[in-house]
């Protein structure tokens, strides 16, 4: 018999939901969603407000109960923020989330302060997204924008395997999200799974290998961007409605 050799297609998904649904009381928040995020691959995960994007991701992050599986690598997601932490998870939340009065440093460095390694771990963070002259600054004091980059930073400094991003282009300026998409390209092109929320449609388009579509959480489509943007369910539910807001 000829045994296919492993390809990229037939590897194990970093990230892995099968028929998962949320409830919340007699709101039916997710419906039957499945589809995997590969390593190096930016699926983007888009549909109106309420479709169940972030039940996604609580979803994955063990924060609301659900029926299914979620997979990491192949096993179940553990539901401890510590244990999905040590399986690579880092996410971003819709909203930042930062300690407002510790300094850009002190929010980098809490996932990993526990590391004989955090120092330079976020030396180097700060770096690279550019945050080190902000560095000794309370989050406070600083614009919107500089606080996303703050929240990425805190993120990313754990290096992981799969990263959840809810809306990071949101509130964003044209400079800010083509920096921001640089990023994450970067970031996955050194293996990491991306798993994207967004409502800016272009940033998504360009970015995303795949675009999974929820609509009152129900998936309505899922393929290659343009196959996506060129589907009526979605225009209707989705793109149409953003034209015309
Ligand atoms: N903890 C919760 N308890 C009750 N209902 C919830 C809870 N979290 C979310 N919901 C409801 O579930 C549905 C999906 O919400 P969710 O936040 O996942 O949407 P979303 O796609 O992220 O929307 P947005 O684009 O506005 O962020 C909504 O009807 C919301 O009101
Ligand atoms: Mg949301």
């Amino acid at each position: 018999m000829n045994v296919p050799s492993p390809s990229p297609q037939s590897a194990i998904p970093r990230l892995d939901l099968r028929a998962v649904s949320v409830a919340f009381g007699g709101l039916t928040a997710l419906d039957d969603v499945s589809f995997d995020v590969r390593p190096g691959e930016i699926v983007a995960l888009i549909g109106p407000n309420g479709a169940g994007k972030t039940t996604v991701f609580n979803a994955v992050c063990g924060l609301v109960r659900h029926r299914g599986e979620v997979r990491i690598d192949g096993a179940p997601a553990p539901r401890r923020t510590a244990d999905l932490t040590a399986r690579g998870l880092s996410r971003t939340l819709q909203g930042l989330g930062l300690f407002a009065g510790l300094t850009v440093r002190e929010n980098v460095l809490l996932p990993v302060a526990a590391r004989h390694d955090a120092d330079d771990r976020v030396g180097a963070q700060l770096r690279a997204l550019e945050l080190e002259p902000l560095a000794g600054r309370p989050v406070a004091a600083l614009p919107y924008p500089d606080r996303k980059r703050v929240a990425l930073a805190r993120a990313l400094v754990t290096d992981p395997r799969l990263l959840l991003l809810d809306e990071p282009a949101g509130g964003l300026g044209a400079d800010d999200i083509a920096e921001l998409g640089v990023v994450v390209r970067t970031v996955a092109q050194a293996g990491c799974a991306v798993l994207l929320v967004e409502h800016h449609v272009d940033f998504v388009m360009d970015l995303s290998d795949r675009v999974v579509v929820l609509d009152f959480g129900r998936m309505i489509a899922h393929g290659a961007p343009d196959d996506v943007r060129d589907d009526p369910r979605v225009e209707e539910a989705y793109l149409g409605l953003k034209a015309t807001a």
